[in-house]
Protein backbone atom coordinates (compact mmCIF):
# COMPACT_ATOMS: atom_id res chain seq x y z
CA UNK A 1 0.00 0.00 0.00
CA UNK A 2 3.04 2.56 0.13
CA UNK A 3 3.06 2.45 -3.72
CA UNK A 4 1.29 5.03 -5.55
CA UNK A 5 -0.16 3.95 -8.98
CA UNK A 6 2.32 5.14 -11.83
CA UNK A 7 -0.12 7.96 -13.49
CA UNK A 8 0.79 8.07 -17.11
CA UNK A 9 0.45 10.77 -19.00
CA UNK A 10 -3.07 12.85 -20.08
CA UNK A 11 -4.31 12.08 -23.34
CA UNK A 12 -7.96 14.08 -23.53
CA UNK A 13 -9.02 17.35 -22.59
CA UNK A 14 -12.73 18.09 -21.17
CA UNK A 15 -14.20 20.19 -24.27
CA UNK A 16 -11.40 19.85 -27.09
CA UNK A 17 -11.97 17.04 -29.95
CA UNK A 18 -8.66 17.13 -31.11
CA UNK A 19 -5.72 17.67 -28.66
CA UNK A 20 -2.34 17.78 -29.30
CA UNK A 21 -0.84 15.31 -26.93
CA UNK A 22 3.16 16.56 -26.24
CA UNK A 23 2.58 14.35 -22.35
CA UNK A 24 3.77 11.00 -22.82
CA UNK A 25 7.45 10.94 -24.81
CA UNK A 26 5.34 8.84 -27.54
CA UNK A 27 6.84 9.42 -31.15
CA UNK A 28 6.54 12.05 -33.44
CA UNK A 29 5.90 10.54 -36.81
CA UNK A 30 4.32 7.00 -35.59
CA UNK A 31 5.86 3.45 -36.41
CA UNK A 32 7.01 2.40 -40.03
CA UNK A 33 4.44 1.64 -42.44
CA UNK A 34 6.20 -1.52 -42.83
CA UNK A 35 5.39 -2.37 -39.00
CA UNK A 36 1.46 -1.16 -39.84
CA UNK A 37 1.07 -3.87 -42.34
CA UNK A 38 2.92 -6.35 -40.39
CA UNK A 39 0.43 -6.21 -37.31
CA UNK A 40 -2.11 -6.10 -39.95
CA UNK A 41 -1.73 -9.44 -41.65
CA UNK A 42 -1.13 -11.06 -38.15
CA UNK A 43 -5.06 -10.48 -37.61
CA UNK A 44 -5.64 -13.77 -39.38
CA UNK A 45 -3.25 -15.89 -37.00
CA UNK A 46 -5.41 -14.58 -33.74
CA UNK A 47 -6.18 -18.11 -32.33
CA UNK A 48 -2.38 -18.98 -32.12
CA UNK A 49 0.09 -18.41 -29.41
CA UNK A 50 3.38 -16.59 -30.69
CA UNK A 51 6.89 -17.75 -30.17
CA UNK A 52 7.39 -17.44 -26.59
CA UNK A 53 11.07 -17.36 -27.06
CA UNK A 54 10.64 -13.99 -29.48
CA UNK A 55 13.46 -15.60 -32.19
CA UNK A 56 12.90 -13.80 -35.64
CA UNK A 57 12.80 -10.58 -33.32
CA UNK A 58 15.72 -11.65 -31.30
CA UNK A 59 17.94 -12.65 -33.78
CA UNK A 60 17.23 -9.57 -36.19
CA UNK A 61 18.05 -7.27 -32.89
CA UNK A 62 21.04 -9.49 -33.27
CA UNK A 63 22.03 -8.84 -36.44
CA UNK A 64 20.82 -4.73 -36.45
CA UNK A 65 23.35 -4.10 -33.33
CA UNK A 66 26.07 -6.98 -33.28
CA UNK A 67 24.53 -8.54 -30.06
CA UNK A 68 24.71 -12.35 -28.91
CA UNK A 69 20.81 -13.16 -29.72
CA UNK A 70 20.77 -15.70 -27.25
CA UNK A 71 21.54 -12.93 -24.65
CA UNK A 72 18.48 -10.96 -25.64
CA UNK A 73 14.68 -11.54 -23.68
CA UNK A 74 12.05 -9.54 -25.39
CA UNK A 75 9.18 -8.15 -22.62
CA UNK A 76 6.18 -6.54 -22.42
CA UNK A 77 7.44 -2.85 -22.95
CA UNK A 78 10.96 -2.23 -20.75
CA UNK A 79 8.74 -1.67 -18.19
CA UNK A 80 7.90 -5.50 -17.50
CA UNK A 81 11.59 -6.31 -18.04
CA UNK A 82 12.37 -3.50 -15.38
CA UNK A 83 10.58 -5.17 -13.04
CA UNK A 84 11.05 -8.59 -13.67
CA UNK A 85 15.08 -7.64 -12.90
CA UNK A 86 13.71 -5.94 -9.98
CA UNK A 87 11.79 -8.71 -8.32
CA UNK A 88 14.68 -10.96 -9.39
CA UNK A 89 17.32 -9.52 -7.90
CA UNK A 90 16.07 -7.52 -4.88
CA UNK A 91 13.92 -8.40 -2.02
CA UNK A 92 12.68 -7.13 1.67
CA UNK A 93 16.08 -6.26 3.18
CA UNK A 94 17.44 -4.69 -0.30
CA UNK A 95 18.07 -1.61 -1.42
CA UNK A 96 17.34 -0.55 -4.94
CA UNK A 97 19.56 2.68 -5.94
CA UNK A 98 18.58 5.35 -8.74
CA UNK A 99 19.23 8.99 -8.81
CA UNK A 100 17.25 11.93 -8.12
CA UNK A 101 15.10 12.69 -10.82
CA UNK A 102 15.27 9.07 -12.47
CA UNK A 103 12.28 7.02 -14.07
CA UNK A 104 9.68 6.93 -11.86
CA UNK A 105 9.26 3.25 -12.23
CA UNK A 106 12.51 2.27 -10.40
CA UNK A 107 11.09 3.32 -7.13
CA UNK A 108 7.77 1.58 -7.90
CA UNK A 109 9.51 -1.75 -8.67
CA UNK A 110 11.48 -1.68 -5.59
CA UNK A 111 8.18 -1.11 -3.51
CA UNK A 112 6.94 -3.73 -5.43
CA UNK A 113 9.74 -6.52 -4.72
CA UNK A 114 9.75 -5.99 -0.89
CA UNK A 115 13.07 -3.68 -1.45
CA UNK A 116 13.64 -0.30 0.03
CA UNK A 117 14.27 2.45 -2.63
CA UNK A 118 17.33 4.61 -2.32
CA UNK A 119 17.93 7.69 -4.16
CA UNK A 120 21.09 9.79 -5.00
CA UNK A 121 21.35 13.50 -5.72
CA UNK A 122 21.53 14.83 -8.79
CA UNK A 123 23.71 17.84 -10.32
CA UNK A 124 21.93 20.10 -12.60
CA UNK A 125 19.75 17.81 -13.03
CA UNK A 126 22.51 15.19 -14.13
CA UNK A 127 22.91 12.05 -13.12
CA UNK A 128 26.42 12.29 -10.64
CA UNK A 129 28.37 8.97 -10.46
CA UNK A 130 30.36 10.61 -7.57
CA UNK A 131 26.57 10.46 -5.32
CA UNK A 132 25.06 7.28 -6.86
CA UNK A 133 28.51 5.54 -5.37
CA UNK A 134 27.97 7.20 -2.52
CA UNK A 135 25.04 5.77 -1.56
CA UNK A 136 25.77 2.04 -2.69
CA UNK A 137 25.37 0.50 0.82
CA UNK A 138 26.19 -3.50 1.50
CA UNK A 139 22.43 -3.89 0.93
CA UNK A 140 22.52 -2.27 -2.51
CA UNK A 141 21.52 -4.93 -4.76
CA UNK A 142 20.69 -3.25 -7.87
CA UNK A 143 21.42 0.31 -9.42
CA UNK A 144 19.31 1.74 -12.14
CA UNK A 145 20.58 4.50 -14.59
CA UNK A 146 18.36 5.76 -17.17
CA UNK A 147 20.67 6.87 -19.80
CA UNK A 148 19.35 9.17 -21.19
CA UNK A 149 17.07 10.10 -18.22
CA UNK A 150 13.37 10.63 -18.44
CA UNK A 151 12.18 13.34 -17.45
CA UNK A 152 15.37 15.31 -17.28
CA UNK A 153 16.53 14.76 -21.45
CA UNK A 154 19.98 14.23 -19.44
CA UNK A 155 22.83 11.53 -20.21
CA UNK A 156 26.13 10.84 -18.89
CA UNK A 157 29.30 10.08 -21.08
CA UNK A 158 30.75 6.40 -21.66
CA UNK A 159 33.51 7.25 -19.67
CA UNK A 160 31.20 8.29 -16.38
CA UNK A 161 29.22 5.02 -17.26
CA UNK A 162 32.64 3.13 -17.10
CA UNK A 163 33.52 4.67 -14.45
CA UNK A 164 30.02 4.02 -12.07
CA UNK A 165 30.39 0.09 -13.29
CA UNK A 166 34.37 0.33 -11.99
CA UNK A 167 33.45 1.21 -8.79
CA UNK A 168 30.60 -1.07 -8.31
CA UNK A 169 30.78 -4.22 -6.50
CA UNK A 170 30.78 -7.26 -8.81
CA UNK A 171 27.63 -8.41 -6.71
CA UNK A 172 26.00 -5.47 -7.64
CA UNK A 173 23.62 -5.28 -10.94
CA UNK A 174 23.80 -2.27 -12.96
CA UNK A 175 20.44 -1.93 -15.23
CA UNK A 176 21.24 0.78 -18.09
CA UNK A 177 18.04 1.40 -19.35
CA UNK A 178 18.56 2.78 -22.69
CA UNK A 179 15.03 3.37 -23.80
CA UNK A 180 15.86 6.78 -25.67
CA UNK A 181 19.12 5.42 -27.08
CA UNK A 182 18.20 5.81 -30.81
CA UNK A 183 17.53 9.71 -30.68
CA UNK A 184 21.23 10.37 -28.91
CA UNK A 185 23.92 11.83 -31.21
CA UNK A 186 26.21 12.83 -29.27
CA UNK A 187 29.80 11.36 -29.86
CA UNK A 188 30.85 10.56 -26.34
CA UNK A 189 27.23 8.56 -25.55
CA UNK A 190 27.15 4.69 -25.49
CA UNK A 191 23.82 2.59 -25.12
CA UNK A 192 25.83 0.14 -22.98
CA UNK A 193 26.30 -2.92 -25.31
CA UNK A 194 30.08 -2.35 -24.03
CA UNK A 195 29.40 -2.49 -20.75
CA UNK A 196 27.33 -5.87 -20.96
CA UNK A 197 30.16 -7.59 -22.78
CA UNK A 198 32.71 -6.34 -20.48
CA UNK A 199 30.64 -7.35 -16.94
CA UNK A 200 28.57 -9.75 -16.19
CA UNK A 201 26.96 -7.80 -13.85
CA UNK A 202 25.50 -5.51 -16.63
CA UNK A 203 21.71 -5.44 -18.03
CA UNK A 204 20.78 -2.81 -20.87
CA UNK A 205 17.39 -1.99 -21.12
CA UNK A 206 15.74 -1.12 -24.70
CA UNK A 207 12.31 -0.42 -25.93
CA UNK A 208 10.32 -0.31 -29.47
CA UNK A 209 7.94 2.42 -27.69
CA UNK A 210 10.18 5.49 -28.22
CA UNK A 211 11.80 5.95 -31.98
CA UNK A 212 10.10 2.74 -33.27
CA UNK A 213 6.37 4.31 -32.47
CA UNK A 214 5.26 0.88 -31.21
CA UNK A 215 4.42 2.12 -27.49
CA UNK A 216 0.75 0.80 -27.79
CA UNK A 217 1.94 -2.97 -28.31
CA UNK A 218 4.04 -3.17 -25.21
CA UNK A 219 7.87 -4.38 -26.52
CA UNK A 220 11.08 -3.97 -25.07
CA UNK A 221 13.57 -5.79 -24.97
CA UNK A 222 16.92 -6.54 -22.75
CA UNK A 223 20.36 -7.44 -23.24
CA UNK A 224 22.75 -8.99 -20.52
CA UNK A 225 25.23 -11.67 -19.40
CA UNK A 226 23.83 -15.33 -19.64
CA UNK A 227 23.51 -15.94 -16.08
CA UNK A 228 21.01 -12.84 -15.79
CA UNK A 229 19.38 -13.28 -18.85
CA UNK A 230 18.73 -17.03 -17.74
CA UNK A 231 17.18 -15.36 -14.86
CA UNK A 232 15.05 -13.52 -16.82
CA UNK A 233 13.85 -16.54 -19.18
CA UNK A 234 12.77 -18.37 -15.92
CA UNK A 235 10.55 -15.59 -14.09
CA UNK A 236 8.89 -13.84 -17.34
CA UNK A 237 5.50 -15.58 -18.46
CA UNK A 238 5.96 -18.20 -20.75
CA UNK A 239 4.10 -15.65 -23.89
CA UNK A 240 4.53 -12.69 -22.54
CA UNK A 241 4.81 -10.64 -26.22
CA UNK A 242 2.01 -10.79 -28.30
CA UNK A 243 1.73 -12.12 -32.11
CA UNK A 244 1.38 -8.69 -33.08
CA UNK A 245 4.25 -6.90 -31.29
CA UNK A 246 6.50 -9.42 -32.55
CA UNK A 247 6.00 -9.13 -36.20
CA UNK A 248 5.24 -5.35 -36.02
CA UNK A 249 8.57 -4.91 -34.07
CA UNK A 250 9.96 -7.38 -36.67
CA UNK A 251 9.26 -5.37 -39.67
CA UNK A 252 10.13 -1.72 -38.21
CA UNK A 253 13.77 -2.55 -37.26
CA UNK A 254 13.81 -3.50 -41.37
CA UNK A 255 13.30 0.19 -41.68
CA UNK A 256 15.92 1.49 -40.60
CA UNK A 257 14.97 4.64 -43.40
CA UNK A 258 12.40 5.17 -40.91
CA UNK A 259 14.17 5.45 -38.17
CA UNK A 260 16.90 7.44 -39.81
CA UNK A 261 14.09 10.37 -40.83
CA UNK A 262 12.36 10.42 -37.41
CA UNK A 263 15.90 10.93 -35.73
CA UNK A 264 16.77 13.81 -38.38
CA UNK A 265 13.17 15.23 -37.27
CA UNK A 266 13.99 14.92 -33.61
CA UNK A 267 16.77 16.74 -33.94
CA UNK A 268 15.56 19.44 -35.97
CA UNK A 269 12.76 19.81 -33.17
CA UNK A 270 15.31 19.88 -30.05
CA UNK A 271 17.55 22.52 -31.77
CA UNK A 272 14.34 24.90 -32.72
CA UNK A 273 12.91 24.83 -29.58
CA UNK A 274 16.57 25.18 -27.83
CA UNK A 275 17.15 28.14 -29.73
CA UNK A 276 13.55 30.06 -30.04
CA UNK A 277 12.52 29.40 -26.47
CA UNK A 278 14.93 31.17 -24.31
CA UNK A 279 14.55 34.12 -26.35
CA UNK A 280 11.10 34.32 -25.04
CA UNK A 281 12.55 34.01 -21.79
CA UNK A 282 11.76 30.01 -20.79
CA UNK A 283 14.91 28.21 -19.52
CA UNK A 284 15.38 24.82 -21.41
CA UNK A 285 17.44 21.83 -19.93
CA UNK A 286 19.38 20.69 -22.46
CA UNK A 287 18.37 17.15 -24.07
CA UNK A 288 19.65 14.43 -26.33
CA UNK A 289 15.58 12.51 -26.01
CA UNK A 290 12.16 13.00 -27.87
CA UNK A 291 11.20 15.49 -24.96
CA UNK A 292 12.27 18.99 -23.46
CA UNK A 293 12.23 19.95 -19.99
CA UNK A 294 11.41 23.30 -19.83
CA UNK A 295 11.65 25.41 -16.44
CA UNK A 296 9.30 28.30 -15.34
CA UNK A 297 8.98 30.47 -12.06
CA UNK A 298 8.27 29.01 -8.82
CA UNK A 299 5.05 30.62 -8.80
CA UNK A 300 2.45 33.31 -9.67
CA UNK A 301 1.68 33.97 -13.38
CA UNK A 302 4.33 32.13 -15.02
CA UNK A 303 4.90 29.30 -12.84
CA UNK A 304 4.39 26.05 -14.41
CA UNK A 305 1.04 25.34 -13.12
CA UNK A 306 -0.16 28.26 -14.82
CA UNK A 307 1.39 27.55 -18.14
CA UNK A 308 0.45 24.06 -18.00
CA UNK A 309 -3.36 25.60 -17.47
CA UNK A 310 -2.16 27.98 -20.48
CA UNK A 311 -1.70 25.39 -22.70
CA UNK A 312 -4.63 22.75 -21.90
CA UNK A 313 -6.41 25.64 -22.86
CA UNK A 314 -5.37 25.91 -26.06
CA UNK A 315 -5.76 21.99 -26.45
CA UNK A 316 -2.00 20.85 -25.77
CA UNK A 317 -0.84 18.54 -23.16
CA UNK A 318 2.40 18.88 -21.91
CA UNK A 319 3.74 16.42 -18.65
CA UNK A 320 3.70 18.18 -14.50
CA UNK A 321 6.65 16.50 -13.76
CA UNK A 322 5.84 17.31 -9.49
CA UNK A 323 6.38 13.55 -8.74
CA UNK A 324 10.06 13.83 -10.21
CA UNK A 325 10.54 16.55 -7.80
CA UNK A 326 10.62 19.35 -9.94
CA UNK A 327 7.41 21.25 -9.47
CA UNK A 328 8.63 24.17 -11.46
CA UNK A 329 8.93 22.37 -14.48
CA UNK A 330 7.04 20.92 -17.53
CA UNK A 331 7.60 18.61 -19.87
CA UNK A 332 7.00 18.81 -23.58
CA UNK A 333 7.36 15.87 -26.72
CA UNK A 334 8.54 16.86 -29.70
CA UNK A 335 5.98 16.33 -32.19
CA UNK A 336 4.71 17.01 -35.83
CA UNK A 337 5.63 20.17 -37.27
CA UNK A 338 2.43 21.46 -36.58
CA UNK A 339 2.13 20.53 -33.22
CA UNK A 340 5.49 21.95 -32.45
CA UNK A 341 4.57 25.44 -34.06
CA UNK A 342 1.33 25.55 -32.35
CA UNK A 343 3.58 25.49 -28.92
CA UNK A 344 5.77 27.59 -30.15
CA UNK A 345 2.83 30.15 -30.27
CA UNK A 346 0.48 28.92 -27.30
CA UNK A 347 4.14 29.57 -25.40
CA UNK A 348 5.10 33.11 -26.94
CA UNK A 349 1.26 33.99 -26.06
CA UNK A 350 1.56 32.66 -22.44
CA UNK A 351 4.78 34.41 -21.67
CA UNK A 352 3.51 37.96 -23.38
C1 LIG B 1 13.51 5.99 -19.08
C2 LIG B 1 12.38 5.09 -19.46
N1 LIG B 1 12.55 3.78 -19.33
C3 LIG B 1 11.58 2.90 -19.66
C4 LIG B 1 10.36 3.35 -20.13
C5 LIG B 1 9.30 2.32 -20.38
O1 LIG B 1 8.99 2.19 -21.69
P1 LIG B 1 8.21 0.92 -22.26
O2 LIG B 1 7.71 0.11 -21.12
O3 LIG B 1 7.12 1.50 -23.07
O4 LIG B 1 9.23 0.17 -23.06
C6 LIG B 1 10.13 4.71 -20.28
C7 LIG B 1 8.82 5.19 -20.76
O5 LIG B 1 8.51 6.34 -20.79
C8 LIG B 1 11.17 5.60 -19.94
O6 LIG B 1 11.01 6.93 -20.04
Amino acid sequence: MDISPYVGGRAAIDGHQQVIRLASNESALGPSPRAIAAYGAESDSLHRYPDGGATDLRDALGELHKLDSTRIVCGAGSDELLQLLTKSYAGPGDEVLYSQHGFLVYALAALAAGATPVSAPETNCHSDVDALLAHVSDKTRIVFLANPNNPTGSYISRAELRRLWGALPENILLVIDAAYAEFVMADDYEAGVELVEAGRNVVMTRTFSKIYGLASLRLGWCYGSEEVIDVINRVRGPFNNTGPALAAGLAAIKDQDHIDTARRHNDKWLRRLNQELPKIGIEVLPSVCNFLLLRFAEDGAHSSKAADAFLTGRGILARNVDNYHLPDCLRVSIGLDHEMDALLSALKEFVA
